[in-house]
């Protein structure tokens, strides 16, 4: 693809929402998933993979939400091979300005013999089947041969082969277990592109367990592919996928190594788009991840700090204004009114309407209330709080008494309330957040098991919001909470209680229709 006189477009497929989504504990609702998708599409990525319709009806309607109101990006969407996986992701994708079906089916001999059960040549008929059935709905069609690292060159040849006989527009190869070196995927990535003929664009989809997806990704565009697949912070499967935000970022820097490649994507962008994929997966960031850590920009030795203060580019080689890293400020306080609260919002680039705006605004007063001034980066995770949690009823914490210190057992009450029902609870435990997870735990009847749990403060200082964030499990359902107060016992509790009402939603979602995954 050319986008200038003598500029070629790397395109960047996005898949936090589907690849990403499959990171164990995530499980986005809908309101959550469009809200990432329009902040996909400000970053200014070419295409969302937005789910696999399938899987699940919550999929499905997540979909066809991002394909009817989501503009800019092209929405792409994953489907097996066979017809009647295609046509529903068709189904999903319909009502999109432009969409692709990205057709999938497994051809290592390890996934054919033990997951599919297929002969090699039932694969390849799957494949014709699949890909052909797709271009009828569509002229954007995507394959991948999955576990393609591990599939033999001969066979895979083959099946792509066949895929663009049969219309694919675009061949991914995606390094599925992460098992690919950079210069041996690149290699295969320019094996193919000289033995496949064809009008097609490659693709590179590398999963991160030796930690070298980035590193594939670029060594695959080095070798040809013009669209690499990556996700928000890293997230997927496993150990994750490249790093969307460091393959930009290393295209951009080095272009001396990628000369005349470019994307499409806002850097300026790439924080904000980060904060809001950790605060509604509840996947904190390390602070020392590149580009989008807390310590990307960061100088503790005093030699690197008198040189930076002396001249950036001696110890970065990013400006922190490129990705967005920029400083808080202090923004709102108890008097701001809700006018001026929605336009701050805006202005952040978050988009909350209706009840979820409404209860976005309680909960600043509430939080203003207890803290003097509140900065963006509060705003955006009070605004993370309440995305999604006024789609379907839930608990809702009205009361929340503990009791603890080095000489009592520690002790909660609360109270919550769910369809105008109250449900009162009393327990202890070993410390005043433990009594207040019981107490909640025996007040919703909901049995869960804590899996997760992480406290960090959204600003620095002592007056800073607690923001915890809580994992649970209950019957193979894994689910993730977010909690913020000016006091991290309470943080700790509305962060259960959001799990727990993410329970009930999964589980409702689940027995309305049997899940699969790719
Ligand atoms: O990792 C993988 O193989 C995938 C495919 C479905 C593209 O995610
Ligand atoms: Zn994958």
């Amino acid at each position: 693809m050319t986008t200038s006189s003598d500029q070629e477009k790397v395109v960047i497929f996005d898949t936090t929402l589907r690849d990403g989504e499959q990171s164990p504990g995530i499980s986005l609702d809908a309101a959550e998933k469009l809200e990432i998708a329009e902040q996909l599409a400000r970053l200014g990525v070419d295409y969302i993979e937005a789910g696999f319709p399938v899987a699940s009806q919550g999929d499905f309607d997540a979909v066809q939400a991002i394909a009817r109101s989501v503009e800019g990006p092209v929405v792409a969407a994953l489907s097996r091979t066979q017809r009647s996986d295609v046509d529903r992701c068709f189904e999903a994708l319909a009502e999109a300005e432009r969409c692709r079906i990205h057709v999938f089916i497994s051809t290592s001999p390890s996934h054919m013999e033990h997951m599919l059960k297929m002969t090699p040549a039932q694969v390849l008929e799957e494949v014709r089947q699949g890909v052909g059935r797709a271009r009828e709905h569509t002229n954007d069609v995507e394959f991948s041969p999955q576990d393609a690292t591990r599939t033999p060159l001969d066979f895979m040849l083959e099946v792509l082969g066949a895929s663009v006989e049969a219309g694919a527009t675009t061949l991914n190869i995606p390094d599925t277990v992460g098992y690919g070196i950079p210069w041996d995927f690149g290699d295969l990535v320019a094996h193919i592109r000289r033995e496949i003929p064809g009008d097609y664009v490659l693709s590179t989809h590398c999963h991160n367990d030796l930690g070298l997806a980035v590193a594939n990704s670029l060594s695959g565009v080095r070798a040809g592919a013009r669209q690499v697949e990556v996700c928000v912070n890293g997230l997927g499967e496993r150990a994750g996928n490249a790093a969307l935000e460091e393959v930009v970022m290393a295209l951009r820097i080095r272009q001396d190594q990628f000369p005349s490649l470019t994307s499409s994507v806002r850097t300026e962008e790439l924080a904000r788009t980060s904060r809001l994929v950790s605060r509604l997966t509840g996947y904190q960031l390390q602070w020392n991840k590149a580009v989008v850590g807390r310590n990307a920009f960061a100088h503790e030795s005093g030699i690197h700090q008198h040189g930076v203060l002396a001249e950036r580019s001696t110890y970065e080689i990013i400006d922190a204004a490129s990705v967005g890293q920029v400083g808080s400020q202090i923004v709102l306080g108890k008097h701001s009114g809700r006018h001026a609260f929605a336009e701050t919002l805006d202005k952040l680039g978050i988009t909350l309407r209706g009840e979820a705006l409404d209860a976005a605004f309680r909960r600043f007063k509430e939080l203003a209330d207890r803290k003097v001034q509140l900065t963006d980066a509060d705003l955006e995770a009070i605004a993370a709080e309440e995305i999604g949690t006024t789609l379907e009823v839930g608990f809702t914490l009205d009361v929340l008494e503990v009791h603890g210190g080095n000489l009592e057992t520690p002790k909660a009450r609360v109270v919550v309330a769910r369809d105008g029902q109250r449900s009162e609870a009393v327990a202890e435990g070993d410390g005043m957040i433990d009594a207040a997870c019981s107490a909640i735990r025996k007040a919703t009847g909901i049995d869960a098991q804590l899996t997760g749990f992480n406290v960090s403060s959204v600003t620095g200082g002592l007056d800073a919001l607690g923001d915890v964030v809580i994992q649970l499990e209950s019957g193979g359902v894994k689910v993730s909470g977010r909690g913020l107060s000016t006091d991290v016992v309470e943080a700790s509790a509305r962060a259960y209680l959001a799990a727990a009402n993410r329970i009930v939603r999964s589980t409702a979602r689940a027995t309305r229709q049997g899940e699969i995954g790719p």
